[in-house]
């Protein structure tokens, strides 16, 4: 058996210390990884191992990890290469990898293309002795065109099935949970259609502002930042068929079919479909913070929004007509991140003594954020003599008290080491959802649109009111009630 070589590219930066050495860490310390399984760090700045994994070592102990495995575990670390991201550099990764090797690219998206050129250049990617395998971070592309010209740039010398595109999204436990709880159960699967759901709202609300990240999220945004990728893999998983079968290609070609019929945004009329933001100044709990027009590293006038409220139609005989409305944020009132299926109301009102507007129309709500359940909403006989309705929540946590999962970064690396590619993005998707959304791009930058402000700590601006479809259609409360049971 050849052996297994982990190199990280990047291996200084902050993805490294805060995502991947910890998950490295913890699949360690569970006995998930091979024992022939080594690391190697490629990285710019000069530095000894030893150094490096002091650094690395003093992370961990700020993250308050157990740390009686490290030093075991640091011994999987071979070598830090020093080298720049050129031909002469890489070249010298020949020397670490003989047999099956893990390209990982923790580097600006910027450098991916020319990354995967480098190793492609050194011969690295050849499969002779052992599998090549190229790990590529999110953003894949600014833009549909530039998607396309990284896509071309990398498929050049990498073959599809070497390539893990990541969304981080698809690694958390929670994320997995909505197929194996769509299509394990025959009751929901039989509601999940445009008979019986009034709209579908997604939701991905933080609290955090741009933090250190002003540099890369100034020339992104949330519509790149979240929305092309995070929420789009959401809704395509609540909106999928059932794939015939879990291999990562019936799952992922199910995805894109949902993508394929989504209905064309007309690059005139995007205001009726999009709204975007951006948070003033504000307060969060008991702290005050500032706009984002004045967070450091912030250009004085940008127009970047830290709010997307987006609507999407699905042209197909499940979906026709369902509104999906989709929402992320930073700086705004709550942690939350959700998928709620809203249905229609019951057709008839039978309870008559029950106002009207305390009838509630059954939702069922995925909760990832703050607490990991699933509810749903429904209708129960009061209390008493009189036939009266209220609300009821049947509430079920996605785990029990004690019960550890995983996080996501952990599940991603050990699929990569697997070689199983099911929860990776594969090109035609990350193509189609730029596809979606290039025309909401192109209008934002080149249509004088409005920007709608939110003070830090709110909802998010009232402009977003603006595309939903029908005055009953309302965006959830981000600071509402879980239910009376913690989860998770
Ligand atoms: C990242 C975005 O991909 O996802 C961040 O770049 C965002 O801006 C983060 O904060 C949210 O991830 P999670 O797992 O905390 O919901």
């Amino acid at each position: 058996m050849p052996n297994t070589r982990l190199v990280i590219f990047g291996a200084t930066g902050d993805l490294t210390r805060r995502f991947l050495v910890p998950a490295l860490y913890r699949l360690h310390r569970a006995g998930l990884l091979e024992p022939d399984l080594q690391i190697v760090i490629y990285a710019r700045r000069p530095m000894t191992l030893e150094t490096y994994l002091a650094g690395m070592e003093h992370a961990l102990r700020e993250m308050g990890k157990e740390m009686s495995a490290w030093t075991e575990f640091a011994r999987r670390f071979v070598a830090y290469v020093q080298g720049g991201l050129d031909a002469e550099g890489v070249r010298q990764l020949r020397d670490w990898t003989d047999g099956n090797a893990v390209f990982y690219l923790a580097l600006p998206p910027g450098l991916f293309a020319e990354a995967a050129e480098y190793l492609a250049a050194a011969g690295l990617h050849h499969e002779h002795a052992g599998y090549r395998r190229l790990v590529i971070e999110k953003p894949f592309g600014q833009d549909l065109q530039s998607a396309r010209q990284l896509q071309q740039r990398v498929s050049r010398h990498w073959r599809e099935e070497q390539i893990y595109r990541i969304d981080h999204y698809l690694g958390k436990e929670t994320v997995q949970n909505i197929l194996v709880f769509r299509f394990a159960n025959l009751l929901m699967e039989a509601l999940w259609n445009r008979n019986y759901v009034d709209y579908v709202q997604i939701t991905a609300a933080e609290t955090a502002g741009v933090e250190d990240r002003s540099g890369y999220y100034d020339q992104s945004g949330a519509l790149r930042d979240m929305v092309q990728n995070h929420l789009m893999q959401l809704f395509t998983l609540t909106a999928m068929e059932p794939p015939p079968c879990l291999d990562a290609d019936a799952l992922r070609g199910e995805k894109v079919k949902v993508l394929q019929c989504v209905r064309p945004i007309p690059q005139n009329a995007v205001g009726a479909f999009a709204v975007r933001g951006q948070y003033t100044r504000g307060r969060i709990g008991e702290r005050d913070v500032p706009g984002y027009l004045e967070e450091p590293g912030v250009a004085p006038h940008s127009t970047t929004e830290t709010y997307v409220a987006l609507k999407l139609y699905v042209d197909n005989w499940r979906w026709q007509g369902v509104p999906f409305y989709l929402r992320t944020g930073k700086r705004l009132a709550a942690e939350r991140s959700e998928i709620a299926i809203q249905f229609k109301s019951a057709p008839v009102h039978l309870f008559r003594q029950t106002p009207l507007d305390t009838l509630v129309p059954n939702c069922f709500v995925f909760e990832m954020k703050p607490s990991e359940s699933m509810s749903l909403v429904a209708q129960a006989k009061t209390v008493g003599l009189e036939m009266r309705a209220r609300t009821v929540v049947l509430r079920a946590c996605y785990r029990e008290a004690g019960e550890e999962g995983f996080e996501a970064y952990e599940t991603l690396l050990l699929s990569i080491l697997q070689g199983d590619r099911t929860y990776f993005l594969r090109f035609d998707e990350v193509e189609m959802a730029w596809e979606v959304l290039d025309p909401i791009l192109r209008a934002w930058q080149t249509q004088n649109l409005p920007m709608a402000f939110y003070p830090a700590g709110s909802e998010g601006p009232r402009e977003a009111d603006r595309i939903l479809d029908l005055p009953t259609h309302r965006w959830r409360p981000l600071k509402g009630e879980s239910g009376d049971k913690a989860c998770g």
